[in-house]
Order: structure tokens, then sequence, then C-alpha cells
């Protein structure tokens, strides 16, 4: 499915799990990628390696996607590499589930700026900077549709990311860009395991049609296709990648 040789990928938050994932297809594929990070600069640096190691083409740019100056350096440094861009993937996101009244402010204040500003400001500088024809595919969440106990604040982060995206995806059709939203169900990564018993996660499993937590390998055919020549015709649209859960 698709061929991306000749395309330059920029893909937020691709140190490990998904993005990670998201990031190796991509190189197998063809297309140069940028492989982007906060803090950690090792594993980055491993993804990037195993790419070249394979015969592609990536770099690790550190930026954090929060941050306007940092999200303009990352556009920045992707088209001096690599001459231009023409995909990028909101990946990069963090999750604090609590009940609200646990809920602090600064819980509220991270995951707004890291899953909502930051896809707001990659939007901006990906409508001035995208090449004509261009894809943007945001990860949001089933948390969106599932109304989860603990789980308001991060939903709430992810709901705000699918109306932009419904918008700006009018903006921008007349360039031929399409933007649109994957919204992945539980998935074996480090963000869904951190804190949950066993017998939690088997619960959560029993909630898909299949009995089991999703991997990367589930959703990622999913966010090439979006951003494929063939999905020309899809925008706009939010996409659920999450075993019938919801
Ligand atoms: N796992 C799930 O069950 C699940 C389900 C639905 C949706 N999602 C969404 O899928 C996306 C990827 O999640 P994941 O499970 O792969 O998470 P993960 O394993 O925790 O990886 C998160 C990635 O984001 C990067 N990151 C965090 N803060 C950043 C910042 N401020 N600037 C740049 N990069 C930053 C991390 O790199 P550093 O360590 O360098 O910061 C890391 O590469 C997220 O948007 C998440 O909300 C996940």
């Amino acid at each position: 499915m698709g061929n991306f040789e000749n395309k330059t990928v920029i893909v937020t938050g691709a140190s490990r799990g998904l993005g990670k994932q998201i990031a190796l297809e991509f190189a197998k594929k063809g297309a140069a990628v940028v492989v982007n990070y906060s803090s950690a600069k090792e594993e980055a640096g491993k993804v990037v390696n195993e790419i070249q190691l394979a015969g592609g083409r990536a770099i690790s740019v550190q930026a954090d996607v929060s941050n306007a100056a940092d999200v303009e350096r990352l556009f920045d440094e992707a088209s001096r590499q690599f001459g231009k861009i023409d995909i990028v993937i909101n990946n990069a996101g963090v999750m604090i589930t609590k009940l609200l009244q646990d809920v602090s402010e600064a819980d509220f204040d991270r995951q707004f700026a890291i899953n909502t500003k930051s896809v707001f400001l990659v939007l901006k500088q990906a409508v001035e900077k995208l090449e004509n024809g261009g894809r943007i595919v945001t990860i949001s969440s089933s948390t969106s549709r599932l109304m989860m106990p603990g789980y308001s604040v991060y939903s709430a982060t992810k709901a705000a990311v699918e109306q932009l995206s419904k918008v700006v995806a009018k903006e921008v059709g007349h360039r031929d860009i399409t933007v649109n939203c994957v919204l992945p169900g539980p998935i074996n990564t480090a963000l869904f395991r951190n804190g949950k018993s066993t017998e939690l996660i088997d619960k959560i499993a029993g909630l898909s049609a299949f009995n089991r937590i999703g991997e990367p390998e589930d959703i990622v055919p999913v966010i090439l296709f979006l951003a494929s020549k063939e999905a020309q015709w899809i925008t706009g649209q939010t996409i659920g990648a999450n075993g019938g859960m919801s």
C-alpha cells in the first residue's frame, strides 16, 4: 500500500511506541523520515540507525511539540535536510488517567499542551509549509467516543484535535491537502501499560471484538493508507482503529 519514494514525513513523538512503528514503516516504503522526540535522544537515535542500516533516510530532531519555536525549528530542519515536507503525523502525546476530582491543574495543562496545543502548532506550520497534495494525520484516541471514567481530560484533549482537524480540512482542501484523525483503541505501548495491572489490561482487552489489546502494527497500515495518494478523497474524517471497541 502506498509508495512514499520522494516523500518527506515528519512523525512527532517517534522515539518509541506507535510513533516509532509509524516512522519505520514509512521508511520501509521509501520516505525520508524526520523522527521527532522531546527527551528520549538515545531511543530516537536508535530508530534513525535502524532506518539507515536498512538503507533508508532519516534524521532525529529534538523539539517539544507544545512549544511554538520548537515546532517551527522542527519543520525548518526537515525542509533543510530533505528539501520539502509532504506528510505530517501528529503522534506525540501523554495520558494521565485520574477521576476528575483528582486531576490537578498541572495535569490538565500538561495534557492540553502536549496533546492539543501541539496539534494546533503543527497544523499552523503544516498549512504554511506542506507541499500541495500533502497529508496530515493526527492520532486521536477512541477514548473520545468511549466516555470512560478516569479519562475526562485526556478524552477532551483528543476531542479537541478532532474538531481542529475537521475544520482545517476545509481550509486546505483547495491545495489537495487532506487532514484526518485516526482513533486507536488501547495499544500495547508504555503510554497504555504504565500503572495498569495485568487484570485490568485483560479486562480492557475483553472490550474488543478480538479479545486483545491492539499492537502498533494494527494501527500503522491505517495511517499509511490515509497518508497515501489513494486516500485523496478522504478528508476531515475520524477513523476508529480499535478492534471494534467503539
Ligand atoms: N497506547 C495507547 O493505548 C493509545 C491509544 C489511543 C491513542 N494513543 C495515542 O497514540 C499516540 C502515541 O502514543 P504511544 O502509546 O505510542 O505513547 P508512548 O509510547 O508514551 O510514546 C510517546 C511519544 O511521544 C513523545 N513525546 C512526549 N511528549 C512530547 C513532546 N512534548 N514533544 C515531542 N515528543 C513528545 C515521546 O518521546 P520523549 O520520551 O522523547 O518525550 C514518545 O516518543 C499518542 O498521541 C496517544 O495519545 C495511544
